[in-house]
């Protein structure tokens, strides 16, 4: 488990390895996460550790207060690369605890995400509000671009995060981490 970034709200780290898995708390009922149970998941904590078997290593980033987790975002190597050559990684989920969803844990998860990463980030919201999420933060539709950096067309419904929109947000995180920023 690599330590990524605190704030006020949390901690967040990397998951390495699948026994990891077994020290942390994942609430799965009362409020816990619930969003992917209809959707492949059956368990989180196996599911988690399914993942981080895989190779190439895949990037599992939590947020955690003690061992409990508040919130987590799966990233993939997507394979192909873009038309400028460009390594391509896929979001292929995210979910932040229902209590503290609208209080910047989610886009904090993307951000990190987005540190371990060079390249273009895609991603599919799986509902209208995951959608203004993602383009809230500057993921963009394949019509929107002139000329889009990659092929999506046959992944409908895909959202793309340009290379500059990536450095920005990261340049931004990073500046407000040195300058003391409440919102970090
Ligand atoms: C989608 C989900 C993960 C979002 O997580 P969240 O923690 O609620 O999201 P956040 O609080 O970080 O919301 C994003 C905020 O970051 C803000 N933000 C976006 N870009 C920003 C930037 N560059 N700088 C600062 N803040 C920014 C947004 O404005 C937004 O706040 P607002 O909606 O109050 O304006 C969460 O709603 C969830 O778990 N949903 C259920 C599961 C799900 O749908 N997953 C996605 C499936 S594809």
């Amino acid at each position: 488990m690599r330590f990524l970034h605190e704030d006020n709200c949390c901690s967040y780290y990397r998951l390495e390895v699948a026994s990891e898995v077994d020290k942390l708390d994942i609430p799965e009922e009362d409020g816990g996460f619930d969003f992917f149970h209809g959707l492949g998941i059956i368990g989180y904590p196996k599911a988690f550790k399914m993942w981080l078997r895989r190779f190439p290593r895949p990037i599992l980033i939590i947020a955690s207060e003690k061992s409990r987790i508040l919130g987590w975002v799966y990233v993939e190597e997507w394979g192909n690369t873009s038309r400028d050559g460009r390594t391509i990684h896929v979001l292929r989920a995210i979910e932040v605890l229902p209590e503290l969803r609208k209080s910047g844990i989610g886009f904090k998860l993307v951000i990190l995400a987005l540190k371990e990463i060079t390249g273009y980030m895609i991603t599919k919201p799986l509902t209208e509000d995951a959608e203004v999420f993602f383009k809230k933060i500057g993921f963009m539709e394949s019509a929107e671009f002139r000329k889009p950096p990659l092929d999506l067309s046959k992944h409908p419904k895909y959202l793309i995060l340009p290379i500059y929109k990536r450095d920005m947000l990261v340049k931004d995180f990073e500046s407000a981490q040195t300058s003391g920023s409440s919102r970090t």
